[in-house]
């Protein structure tokens, strides 16, 4: 098979919230298979210095600093690559946070700032990245959604909610834009070795029961999603179409 395929040269990639974990590592995935990336963030500082070890590591990457939960910043940044003349060909919809509490304790004020930004965010972000994909005739979107996106566990009610819409999103926005020449597919990782899951790590017995589960019989590691990222994003996947690939060690297979 030609490696042309999944070659992204020429192809310019936005991910959000890429200035670590698991955006970080499918950022540098979809550089070194030829993409110029744009890393997003809150924190401008934390961008640039992300930007600076992509480059210095020979990868073509620009920063651009804006929050996924904030519409008009969006709507503005999205304004500056068309007066840049930056295109994006590949949109990661990766931001997310997590918020760990028994459904009954959360305040909505809490639910909605995890919905906005696990969900919302992906709409509004993939609203402004598809009217221009449209528009040139071609575009892919990823979404990274979650083995909540099936399955729910106790204390992560709003976190589980997001992830089973960003399902449900991606088949909307394919079945919308497919005809227009994008593919909008899902990424489901499992565990993997982030920071978002430092006190799950850290924690014996639910190592227990996540390696009981778990068919691999460990965590993933965040670089294990860039072949999933890599064939989404390019020419490999061009009749591929709402679908969500779970990256996972085989947990969702398992009962
Ligand atoms: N780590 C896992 O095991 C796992 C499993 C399934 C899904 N996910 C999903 O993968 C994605 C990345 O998770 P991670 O583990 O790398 O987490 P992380 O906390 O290490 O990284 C999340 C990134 O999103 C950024 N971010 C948060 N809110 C933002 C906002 N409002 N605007 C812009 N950026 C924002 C953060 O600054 C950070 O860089 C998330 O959507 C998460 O739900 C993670």
């Amino acid at each position: 098979m030609s490696q042309a395929l999944f070659d992204l040269n020429g192809r310019t990639a936005l991910v959000t919230g890429s200035s670590r974990g698991l955006g970080r590592a499918i950022a540098e995935g979809l550089a070194k298979a030829g993409a110029r990336v744009i890393i997003n963030g809150i924190d401008p500082a934390r961008v640039d210095a992300t930007v600076a070890g992509m480059r210095g590591a020979g990868h073509a990457a620009d920063g651009s600093a804006f929050d996924v939960t904030n519409e008009a910043g969006i709507v503005a940044a999205f304004a500056g690559f068309d007066a840049d003349g930056i295109a994006i060909d590949i949109l990661v919809n990766n931001a997310g946070i997590q918020v760990r509490k028994p459904l009954v304790e959360f305040s909505s004020v809490e639910w909605r700032r995890v919905i906005e930004t696990n969900l919302t965010s992906a709409f509004v972000v993939g609203r402004e990245a598809a009217k221009r994909m449209i528009a040139r005739g071609r575009g892919k979107i990823i979404n990274i959604g979650s083995l909540a996106s099936e399955l729910a566990r106790p204390t992560v009610g709003p976190y589980t909610t997001a992830k089973g819409g960003i399902r449900n999103l991606t088949r909307s926005m394919a079945v919308e834009w497919a005809a227009s020449g994008i593919q909008a597919n899902a990424i489901g990782p499992g565990y993997m070795l982030t920071d978002m899951n430092e006190a799950l790590v850290k924690n014996a017995d639910f190592n227990t029961w996540l390696m009981s589960r778990i068919p691999s019989k460990r965590w993933g590691r965040p670089e294990e999603l860039v072949g999933a990222a890599v064939f989404l994003a390019s020419g490999a996947s061009d009749y591929v179409n709402g679908q969500i690939i779970y990256v996972d060690g085989g947990m969702s297979a398992a009962m």
